[in-house]
């Protein structure tokens, strides 16, 4: 083992419902860190947390590639902040905070962050008499179902009717017991990646244009290759462009986010509407946020060694 080497974790696998696709951004990442620079040693959380412990005062810095619950929200976080190792991006807060969808957007409004109108229910709300009116006095067909503590879709429709909206909630409870129902924004949909710790720049913007076959960018869409185009710089004039990149980091900052983030938005004309804030973005060298790093000119393997660095600047 080179003794100059960082000697780093990549925490992979976990228990959420994103394991495959945290599994194979694990090979990616894996392949792509330079091995003259680090150590790299493969972590489990969902079977190797004693191991994590045990290891603690030989693991320099831990990458955590971990999407959803037990990873993406702030538990593993706090985990490596009691063994006292370094991480790249958010911080328990920041972590927890992003994976509330209704809290996140809570905070871009008070932000002066423009976000589509949403309601909140529970298998118990909608026990009530009328529930379905109550929401329909704020809201209007076609209407985004999502499990307010989910990612990669899952768990998520767009519904028509009444009828619709009932079903869709009740698969979306399988997910979260939760559901945000948001006002269907029509428009182009895009990604604003954001790279810093105390210094915050905004990547070029993404445009997501999932195939015909798909209503909107959904697990399929996501993770088939080829189901989405991406196109990266997005064709927006600068206006656009730059006011997509002040969301970015402001949604950034008033989530309380550390190192990177990625925030997807829908554009509608001259408004931006933001969805929802990812710390953990995906991580293959073709996934959103590392397409935009390389238009900024940081490949693959550069933006695994800012993260990295950025990491180290915390302690
Ligand atoms: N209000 C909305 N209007 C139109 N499409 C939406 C809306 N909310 C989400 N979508 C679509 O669903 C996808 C997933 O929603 P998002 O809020 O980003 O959750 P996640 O990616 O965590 O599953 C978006 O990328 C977009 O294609
Ligand atoms: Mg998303």
């Amino acid at each position: 083992m080179g003794k100059d080497k960082l000697r780093l974790a990549l925490l992979a696998g976990g228990k959420s419902g994103e394991r495959e696709v945290s599994l194979k951004g694990a090979e990616e990442v894996y392949k792509a860190f330079d091995k003259n620079r680090y150590d790299i040693k493969r972590y489990d959380p969902a079977t190797d947390l004693e191991k994590i412990a045990a290891d603690a005062s030989k693991i320099d810095a831990a990458f955590i590639l971990l999407h959803g619950l037990f990873g993406e929200d702030g538990t593993v976080q706090g985990f490596l902040d009691l063994l006292d190792i370094p991480y790249q991006g958010s911080g328990v807060l920041g972590s927890a905070i992003a994976m509330d969808k209704n809290l996140s957007k809570i905070l871009y409004r008070n932000n002066g962050l423009n976000v589509a109108a949403w309601a909140m229910v529970t298998p118990k709300d909608m026990a009530k008499q009328g529930w379905d009116n109550s929401i329909l006095q704020d809201l209007q067909f076609p209407l985004v179902l999502k499990p307010v503590r989910q990612g990669s879709s899952l768990g998520m429709s767009i519904v028509q009717s009444k009828e619709e909206l009932s079903t869709g909630l009740q698969e979306a409870f399988k997910y979260d017991r939760t559901v945000m129902v948001e006002q269907f924004i029509s428009g182009r949909e895009i990604t604003v990646g954001v790279i810093g710790n105390d210094e915050l720049g905004a990547l070029p913007l993404v445009e997501i244009i999932p195939g015909d076959k798909y209503s909107f960018f959904d697990y399929e869409a996501k993770y088939q290759p080829g189901a989405t185009n991406e196109i990266c710089p997005a064709d927006f004039d600068t206006k656009t462009t730059k006011k997509a990149q002040h969301y970015g980091i402001t949604a950034h900052k008033a989530l309380q986010l550390r190192g990177y983030s990625r925030t997807d938005m829908i554009v509608s004309g001259d408004d931006i509407y933001v969805l929802e804030t990812n710390t953990i973005p995906g991580m293959t060298p073709t996934s959103l946020l590392p397409q935009a790093a390389a238009e900024y000119g940081l490949d693959f393997s550069a933006l695994l060694d800012r993260l990295i660095e950025l990491a180290l600047e915390k302690n």
